[in-house]
């Protein structure tokens, strides 16, 4: 799928355009800080003044996740991704679609388990304090926990495939020195 260029080719394309760069960078700053404050929230006791201060931030920035995608996703279909200058070996280049594939689903399912979580539960929708989400389902508790259950195996799921990427974006950065990391820059 990924196109190669000749080396002397002029080539402004061999890095993602600014659009897409800007919500990479948003969008891996809000998800990461959804994932950390997420994971402090469930070390503590439920119902508490803290811990509910802190789910309503985390809804905030798992709720502006689920915009950004919305308008992320399009745009990747409809601008594709740059051509490389020395293409991946088979290994890595299907192991980088596997992993982009696989954070682009998990972008989606993690913010709308969670909607669910809160909107079937009855539970607030809050943005930062300045407006609530329109809760669009009925009271369902069962769908509730059935969602909350999705967003919990999720997380774990989407702390692996970060984790991955992350450590795979700084190899080929320090130790292939090759353009990946170069292309989201
Ligand atoms: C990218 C988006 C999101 C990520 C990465 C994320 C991640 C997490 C993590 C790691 C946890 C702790 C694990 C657990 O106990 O389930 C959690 C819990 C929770 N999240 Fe999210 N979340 C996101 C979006 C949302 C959204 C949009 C909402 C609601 C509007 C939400 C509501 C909740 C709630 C209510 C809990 C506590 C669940 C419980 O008490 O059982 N999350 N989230
Ligand atoms: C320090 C953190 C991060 C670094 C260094 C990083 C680095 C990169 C790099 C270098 C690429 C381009 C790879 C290529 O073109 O072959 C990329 C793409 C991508 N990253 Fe990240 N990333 C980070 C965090 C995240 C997070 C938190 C997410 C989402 C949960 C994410 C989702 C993606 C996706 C979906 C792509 C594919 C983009 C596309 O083709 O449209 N990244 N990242």
């Amino acid at each position: 799928m990924s196109a190669t260029l000749a080396p002397e080719e002029d080539a402004p394309n061999t890095r993602y355009r600014p659009s897409q760069r800007i919500l990479h960078w948003l969008m891996a700053i809000v998800i990461l800080s959804a994932l950390v404050i997420g994971l402090y929230c469930s070390y503590l006791v439920p119902s508490t003044p803290q811990r509910q201060a802190l789910l309503d931030i985390h809804k905030s920035l798992g709720m502006t996740a689920l915009f950004l995608i919305a308008i992320r996703l399009p745009l990747r279909l409809s601008l594709g991704e740059p051509a490389y200058r020395q293409p991946l070996d088979g290994f890595n280049h299907y192991a980088a679609r596997g992993a982009h594939i696989l954070l682009y689903a998990l972008m989606i399912l993690m913010p709308l388990a969670g909607y669910t979580t809160s909107a079937a539960g009855g539970r607030d929708l809050p943005w930062f304090g300045l407006f609530e989400w329109p809760n669009l389902l009925p009271l369902d508790r069962p769908l509730a926990r059935a969602a909350a259950e999705v967003h919990k195996y999720g997380a774990y799921c989407l702390y692996a495939v970060v984790s991955l990427h992350i450590l795979a974006a700084l190899w080929h950065h320090f130790f292939r020195k090759d353009e990946v990391l170069r292309r989201m820059l």
